[in-house]
């Protein structure tokens, strides 16, 4: 019950995804029909590698040789410990580092929530008894170096029509970093990062003023980038996983984080993309070219091309930050609604009026919040937090106040140099699927709203009562999210009139019969479905979703989904960058191994 920043993190290793980009290619417009439905005419299922469209050896190894060798044969990475294929030095290996998301970033095998490395139960998990198979980990990896590398990929899935898969640390909750049978595009070496003070976008008018700007390839993560705008007396808007990408899926999905109702969510901070589109040109997307795909990139999530550069506004860096830690505990589930009602009915002065933002974990029996406020004074920082720990204590002797400490610290990275360093933390190689809903502010501004709010909470931490639930309360939205100016991002409106994101996950263990999978991923999507009902029209943070999402075009991107979506057979006709629930996947099954039957 504890709540300690280290034993939050592993928590917070929800609370963002890295990943994937997607892309864009540029179509000749049939003039006769309806161009989108000439275009859904044209996509066709991927090449597998049981057909005659399958590419030769010699065509692989022309593939290995124009990217300088790194073309891998991929297995995953349990492989060497199941019977077929064992390997015991091999094997110890992976046993001993199994569940380090640091090691599995560094694996083109692995991803860090194992149920996606498995397709249709079939797979090869560590504790898996069931015979091992590649599942959805792909055949091929290029591990790339140079954009070169990138473009000779992904023309050369675009010519045998292969599927295409991107992956950076394979953190995503909806598994949108692998495919079956495909191609992969690993972008993890490419790590470069630079702050610079004046950035001005690639074909901007002259005199055009520059920004402090940090410009990162596309296998840079948060914590290096954290280490270096500090040095510079700046911040960055990323999230709070220490190991995601900062390139990737985080950003063009939205991208929240502790800095978000002070600076807006990542979004709103980009400046300028670098992609590969599936023609395979490099393009530069920014407000003066390629203003529609640069548009689409700004939350249309992945799908548009695979971002090799992104350059991120950065701001001043607060004076220092008051990190709190709240933790509140009962026994009796009436004791601990009030406390929970209570805090909902703080949440929009802490945030709006003062300036707090932060991660509250709440389960059946507890409240364990972790909160910043940048600049104000630590008495200030009291002041706004006592009255809630007052009025909890106020409830009577069967209430426990079991933290209450507010430190000052200087930076973001101080809590994380604090914290238990990433290398050491087993958080990962699990199978994980999320729910999550973005709570509109108007649910805030009424005692019938929060206790509505609260009621709701309590009934899906019933539905998972066996499995010691938890649920997360990010209070990211709100400020300058709310203000963001939505005409410029494609991220899902839904976050403009939010206050808070909410999110919950299940897991179960690998050798969990696939029906029994199945079932529980059902039982989220239905707990989730109380959120949806009690939130109709809000919509949800893709990164952080329900990875069966229904009608996921209105709760990812809401009113965007239709120009994202004629964007999307723009930039990408053929459906080379084809994820699940992402724009455009509604033309294709489940698998997106082929187009679906309208
Ligand atoms: C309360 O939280 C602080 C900050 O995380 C931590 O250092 C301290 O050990 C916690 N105290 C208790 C009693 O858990
Ligand atoms: C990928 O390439 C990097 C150098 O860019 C190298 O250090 C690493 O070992 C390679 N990984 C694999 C699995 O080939
Ligand atoms: C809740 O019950 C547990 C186990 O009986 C006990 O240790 C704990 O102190 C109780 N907590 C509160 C807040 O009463
Ligand atoms: C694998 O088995 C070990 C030993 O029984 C267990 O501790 C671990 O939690 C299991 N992991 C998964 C993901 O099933």
């Amino acid at each position: 019950m504890r709540l300690s920043p280290s034993s939050l993190l592993p928590l917070t290793v929800w609370l963002s995804v890295a990943l994937l980009a997607v892309a864009p290619a540029s179509a000749a417009a049939p003039d006769d029909t309806d161009p989108l439905e000439h275009s859904r005419t044209r996509l066709q299922c991927k090449c597998q590698p049981t057909q005659p469209c399958w590419p030769s050896d010699s065509a692989w190894s022309a593939l290995k040789e124009a990217v300088g060798g790194r073309l891998i044969a991929t297995k995953p990475v349990a492989y060497v410990c199941h019977p077929e294929h064992y390997d015991k030095a091999k094997c110890d290996v992976v046993k001993k580092d199994y569940y380090y998301g640091v090691w599995r970033q560094n694996q083109p095998g692995a991803l860090q929530m194992t149920n996606w490395e498995t397709h249709r139960g079939e797979g090869c998990l560590l504790n898996q008894t069931t015979a091992c198979l590649q599942g959805a980990v792909p055949l091929y990896t290029v591990n790339v170096s140079t954009v070169a590398d990138v473009q000779a990929s992904v023309r050369f899935a675009a010519k045998h029509n292969l599927r295409l898969s991107i992956k950076n640390t394979g953190h995503d909750y909806l598994g949108r970093s692998t495919a079956p049978a495909s191609l992969s595009l690993w972008t993890y070496f490419k790590k470069k990062i630079q702050v610079v003070d004046s950035f001005v976008p690639d074909g901007a008018l002259k005199g055009t003023e520059g920004t402090n700007a940090i410009v990162f390839e596309a296998g840079a993560q948060w914590i290096d980038a954290y280490k270096e705008v500090a040095k510079h007396n700046r911040i960055v808007v990323g999230g709070m996983a220490a190991t995601v990408g900062t390139s990737g899926g985080y950003c063009l999905s939205g991208g929240h984080s502790p800095f978000s109702p002070r600076h807006g969510l990542c979004v709103d901070n980009v400046l300028q993309y670098k992609v590969v589109t599936a023609d395979g040109e490099l393009r530069v997307a920014n407000a003066y070219q390629h203003q529609d795909l640069f548009w689409a990139l700004r939350g249309g999530g992945p799908g548009f091309g695979v971002v090799v550069e992104a350059v991120y506004r950065t701001h001043v860096a607060p004076k220092h930050l008051n990190f709190a830690v709240v933790v509140i505990a009962s026994n009796i589930t009436a004791q601990m609604d009030k406390v929970v009602q209570d805090y909902y009915s703080r949440v929009p002065k802490w945030v709006k009026d003062e300036g707090w933002s932060g991660y509250v974990n709440i389960a059946a029996n507890y409240i364990g919040a972790m909160l910043f406020l940048p600049d104000a004074s630590l008495d200030t920082a009291r002041a706004s937090l006592q009255p809630f720990v007052d009025h909890a204590r106020s409830l009577g002797s069967d209430i426990e106040i079991l933290n209450n400490t507010i430190i000052q610290v200087p930076s973001l990275y101080e809590i994380f140099k604090a914290s238990t360093p990433v290398t050491s933390v087993q958080d990962s190689g699990a199978n994980v699927v999320l729910g999550s809903r973005l709570i509109p502010r108007t649910m805030f501004k009424t005692p019938e709203g929060t206790k509505k709010l609260t009621l709701t909470m309590r009934k899906v931490l019933e539905d998972f009562q066996d499995n010691d639930k938890n649920y997360l309360v990010l209070m990211v939205a709100d400020g300058q999210v709310a203000k963001g100016n939505a005409r410029e991002t494609s991220v899902v409106p839904a976050w403009r009139d939010a206050q808070v994101f909410i999110n919950f996950g299940a897991g179960w263990p690998d050798d969990t019969p696939y029906a029994q999978q199945v079932a529980l991923q059902r039982k989220v999507t239905k707990a989730t479905d109380r959120l949806r009902q009690m939130t109709p029209g809000s919509g949800t943070y893709q990164n952080e979703a329900d990875p069966d999402e229904p009608n996921f075009q209105q709760s990812f991107f809401g009113a965007n989904y239709p120009r994202l979506y004629k964007l999307k057979h723009k930039y990408d006709p053929h459906g080379l960058f084809i994820c699940r629930r992402c724009v455009g996947s509604d033309d294709w099954n489940t698998d997106g191994s082929c187009p679906r039957r309208r």
